[in-house]
């Protein structure tokens, strides 16, 4: 670090004619970007939504290229939005995503290939195992084989686990059996050989849930197909999962001999009564006042508590840099979080580390202060 450190200064040593006290200020107070002060941890991504792929505001725009070294593609590469149409594919925007990765030199994650939701409603109408394998095939070879060599992983299997760690009964189990997971990643393999392959799921922290998940990559293991990766998706609160978890999380998967990722960070401060954990996209509940308690802004005190939470689990990832490859918030700043409408719609929610005016809040601040040099 120190000689990456020495090095990204010395342009600036040489070649600038300021005093040496603005040298100093500017290489070791100048706020940098979580991209530079991670770039020897793990990539550091976000979630991409059309307006923010698109380039319409221009503080998202140059927010996501300072701060960002990975992009995962919020919505547009869901099944509805990619094949809305049997064998009719939309990749207007997913082209768009893939372009800006690239002018960027981001790290692409394609999210996501096979999910029980967010399907085409004709995909539902699936009938049979024969018509669902050619679908699986069609939909899986098509995508991945349009980004061969250009996406670097995808979560080619999202959320096919229960709370209880048994399989989830989709429309993909039911018809097809237990072995469209291995022929998800199959596929993908065939279609991209160098892309990297993820099982991605929520509450992975959660013993139960954790165990079928490390079943799931064993009998993929075991059946000599490969899988790169666990997505552990990080939709979480202030107390839970508790560090503890996470840690075993992390140790356990590590373990199986896969990369461990923290896929769709966010913290909720927000109320939730029914203590709802993870992210089924189906739960959405009447809203009231009390539910909604910070219209008019994130008071200190609750500040200092995403804060602290936010550092403790970047210690902790520090910790263990050597087993997870990759962080990624799951969106660029509040404002345009989908916490802001789940489980409750339109309540005003503060999980990322920037805020609607797309400047640092102080869990930013916590994060980037774990590190002792800031890289420019
Ligand atoms: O684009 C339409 C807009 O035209 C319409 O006016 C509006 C009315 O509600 O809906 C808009 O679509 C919404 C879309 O997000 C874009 O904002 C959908 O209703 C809404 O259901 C959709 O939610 C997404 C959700 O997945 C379901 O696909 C969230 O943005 C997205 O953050 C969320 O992401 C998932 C991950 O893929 C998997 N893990 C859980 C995570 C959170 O649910």
């Amino acid at each position: 670090m120190t000689k990456l450190f020495l090095l990204a200064a010395l342009p600036l040593l040489l070649f600038n004619g300021c005093s040496q006290s603005t040298h100093q200020e500017n290489i070791t107070d100048e706020p940098l970007s979580l991209k530079a002060a991670f770039r020897d941890n793990f990539h550091i991504g976000t979630a991409l939504n059309k307006s923010q792929i698109n380039e319409a505001i221009p503080e998202a725009a140059t927010l996501i290229q300072k701060e960002f070294n990975s992009i995962t593609a919020e919505n547009m590469m869901k099944w509805m939005h990619i094949q809305p149409a049997t064998d009719t594919f939309n990749f207007e925007l997913s082209d768009k995503f893939v372009e800006l990765g690239e002018k960027n030199d981001m790290f692409i994650i394609g999210h996501t290939l096979v999910w029980h939701s967010q399907l085409a409603p004709w995909a539902n109408e699936i009938k049979d195992r024969e018509e669902m394998i050619g679908h699986l095939q069609n939909h899986i070879s098509t995508i991945v084989g349009r980004y061969k060599g250009r996406v670097n992983g995808w979560d080619v299997l999202n959320e096919a686990l229960n709370e209880d760690g048994s399989l989830r009964n989709s429309i993909f189990l039911q018809l097809f059996g237990e072995e469209y997971i291995k022929a998800a990643f199959e596929l993908a393999a065939e279609a991209d050989p160098e892309a990297e392959l993820y099982y991605n799921d929520y509450n992975l922290c959660n013993p139960a849930k954790r165990e079928g998940a490390i079943e799931l990559v064993k009998k993929l293991q075991a059946s000599g197909t490969r899988i790169d990766g666990v997505g552990i998706q990080a939709h979480w609160n202030l107390n839970h999962p508790s560090l503890e978890e996470i840690e075993k999380s992390i140790l356990d998967y590590a373990a199986l001999g896969v990369k461990v990722m923290f896929t769709e960070m966010d913290v909720t401060v927000i109320p939730n009564p029914w203590d709802l954990q993870g992210a089924d996209v189906d739960q959405n509940l009447e809203g009231s006042e009390f539910m909604n308690p910070y219209t008019e802004g994130l008071p200190d005190s609750v500040q200092t508590q995403l804060a602290k939470r936010y550092e403790d689990i970047f210690k902790l990832f520090l910790k263990h840099e050597n087993k997870i490859t990759r962080v990624t918030f799951w969106g660029v700043n509040d404002g345009q979080s989908w916490k802001n409408n789940w489980p409750i719609k339109g309540r005003t929610s503060y999980p990322l580390l920037f805020d609607r005016e797309y400047k640092p809040k102080m869990a930013y601040h916590s994060v980037m202060d774990l590190k002792e040099e800031k890289i420019h």
